[in-house]
């Protein structure tokens, strides 16, 4: 406001953009390969200029928001990383490239250039992971690696470029999110692969897939109901024929088979009888402000109003894609909450649920949690205790890793 305020002008070159732009698009801008957010997104569902998701109620972080590896792993193809760093890349490419869902291609291009062919049409082509030929979960793994926005944490040792198609994703990583009750209809915009597994659809089509899996056909898992069922990622949505989709519908939902819709016709032929605009309802998504996107949660909702709700209470956090999550992953998953989340110190009451340091095996084995919780609860005598009763503490502490856990 003039008169009232500092008017700060900063200009910047923008370096990269990021997202197809179907909902928004980020800007990132480089400073000797440091890159960092631009205070500025463009919404492109309702044509306007805003700050980005996170900037609001006093988060302005301007041009210092560091753009870290786990935005780069899900958004790009693998960059080269320069470790010791938070944000600084000495190779980004550009954009999600063949390798992120087809795996390495060294192996299949020196076999395919040595001439030995193989007709996909009779058989599987092993020298590379063609996604439609892996298993239901698998499939899923890897569309989830991305498609699931939560609150990552990493097993021991391994790095947010270790997980490759065909992989089981919890070989990896645990992803999280928080559990609240009475918001059955609210979702995140990167939460497709979670709201499609909570349908009733999924539920029942997974079970009977599951026993049959021994099957040696081509496309041994077509009638799954997986992503790749109804979205083929070479091809844009936007592009994409929308017959398509409700045919996935009818190829359960037919007389004899699974059940038929119950709503009464005159009002199915008001939309054309078009199954997705009920069952997969667009609306607004809970984290990212003008946005909507489509409920992969198939079946009966509610009417939906496009706001975030008002009330609603936490109950806990669970872990996505592994049910076997470790007791030090969970710990860890309460202290991300915390740290990165910004979410209510009390979860670290939570935590120590989880790890304790009674014994000097267990202070040892849970010393990474055991600090960044008494450090976050400002407690530096408990860390000096810690300290004394492990004697050999920088020889734990001296693995170097992208994520700086020991710095
Ligand atoms: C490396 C991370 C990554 C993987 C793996 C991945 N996606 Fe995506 N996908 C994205 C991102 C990021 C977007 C948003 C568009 C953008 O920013 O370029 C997206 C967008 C999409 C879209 C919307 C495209 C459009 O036209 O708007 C579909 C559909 C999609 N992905 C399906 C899949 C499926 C199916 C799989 C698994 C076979 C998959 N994705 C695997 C990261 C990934
Ligand atoms: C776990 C993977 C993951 C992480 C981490 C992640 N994103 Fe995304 N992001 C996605 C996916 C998947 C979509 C597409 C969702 C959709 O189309 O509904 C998306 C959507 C977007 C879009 C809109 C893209 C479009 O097509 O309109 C932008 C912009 C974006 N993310 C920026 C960021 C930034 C900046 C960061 C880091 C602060 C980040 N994302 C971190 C997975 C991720
Ligand atoms: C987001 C994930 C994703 C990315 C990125 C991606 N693909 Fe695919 N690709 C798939 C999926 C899923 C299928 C299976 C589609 C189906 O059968 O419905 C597929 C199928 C294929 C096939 C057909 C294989 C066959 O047996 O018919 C080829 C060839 C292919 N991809 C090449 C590429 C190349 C080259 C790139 C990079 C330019 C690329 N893909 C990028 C997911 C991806
Ligand atoms: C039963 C069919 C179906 C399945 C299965 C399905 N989708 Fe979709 N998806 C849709 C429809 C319909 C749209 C909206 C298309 C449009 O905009 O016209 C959509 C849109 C999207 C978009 C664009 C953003 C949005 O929500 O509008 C992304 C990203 C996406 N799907 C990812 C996935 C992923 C990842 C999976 C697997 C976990 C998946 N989809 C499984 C039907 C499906
Ligand atoms: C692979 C098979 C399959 C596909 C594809 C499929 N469904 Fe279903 N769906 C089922 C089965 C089986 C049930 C019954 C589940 C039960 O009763 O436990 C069901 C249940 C439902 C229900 C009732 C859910 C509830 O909460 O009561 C709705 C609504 C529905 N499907 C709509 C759709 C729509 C719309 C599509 C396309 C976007 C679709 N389904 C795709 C198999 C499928
Ligand atoms: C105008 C909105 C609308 C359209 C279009 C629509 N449905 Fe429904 N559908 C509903 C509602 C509402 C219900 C719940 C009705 C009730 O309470 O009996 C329902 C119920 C269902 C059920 C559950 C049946 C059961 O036995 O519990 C299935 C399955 C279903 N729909 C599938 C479909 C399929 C497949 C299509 C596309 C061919 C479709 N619907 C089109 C609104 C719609």
């Amino acid at each position: 406001m003039k008169g009232k305020d500092t008017v700060f002008i900063r200009e910047e070159n923008i370096r990269y953009i990021v997202g197809s732009g179907q909902h928004t698009n980020s800007h990132i801008w480089e400073s000797n390969g440091y890159l960092f957010q631009a205070p500025m997104t463009f919404y492109t569902q309702k044509g306007k200029w805003d700050l980005p998701p996170g900037f609001e109620d006093g988060n302005n972080t301007r041009f210092g928001r560091k753009i870290g590896l786990e935005c780069m792993s899900c958004h790009n193809a693998y960059p080269e990383f320069v470790p010791g760093s938070e944000n600084k890349f000495s190779l980004v490419k550009n954009g999600i490239d063949c390798e992120r869902c087809h795996g390495p291609g060294s192996f299949h291009v020196k076999e395919k250039s040595a001439g030995i062919l193989i007709d996909t049409a009779k058989y599987i082509d092993y020298s590379i992971v063609n996604p439609s030929k892996l298993p239901i979960d698998l499939q899923f793994d890897l569309c989830q690696r991305c498609h699931i926005q939560g609150n990552i944490v990493l097993n021991e040792g391994k790095s947010l470029f270790d997980f490759k198609p065909g992989m089981k994703l919890s070989e990896v990583m645990n992803v999280f999110m928080p559990v609240y009750k009475n918001n059955e209809e609210q979702h995140i915009m990167a939460s497709h692969a979670e709201r499609l597994k909570m349908s009733k659809c999924f539920l029942a089509v997974s079970k009977k897939e599951k026993s049959k899996s021994s099957e040696k056909i081509l496309h041994p898992f077509k009638n799954g109901l997986t992503c790749i069922t109804c979205h083929n990622p070479h091809v844009s949505v936007q592009k994409t024929d929308k017959t398509i989709f409700n045919a996935a519908c009818g190829n359960c939902h037919q007389p004899g088979k699974d059940p038929l819709c119950t709503e009464k016709l005159e009002i199915r032929r008001k939309s054309n009888d078009n199954c997705i605009s009920c069952h997969m309802p667009q609306h607004g998504a809970s984290d990212i402000p003008h946005v909507s996107v489509h409920d992969h949660r198939i079946g009966i909702h509610k009417t939906v109003v496009d706001e975030p709700s008002k009330i609603r209470e936490f109950v806990g956090i669970a872990c996505i894609n592994n049910s076997e999550a470790s007791n030090q992953v969970k710990a860890q998953a309460y202290i991300n909450y915390v740290e990165k989340f910004g979410m209510d110190k009390s979860l670290l009451d939570s935590a120590l649920k989880y790890v304790n340091g009674e014994s000097a095996i267990t202070l040892e084995k849970n010393i990474h949690q055991l600090v960044q919780i008494a450090f976050l609860k400002g407690n530096s005598l408990l860390i000096a205790n810690y300290v004394e009763r492990i004697p050999n503490l920088l020889g734990i502490l001296n693995k170097p890793s992208l994520e700086n856990r020991d710095a």
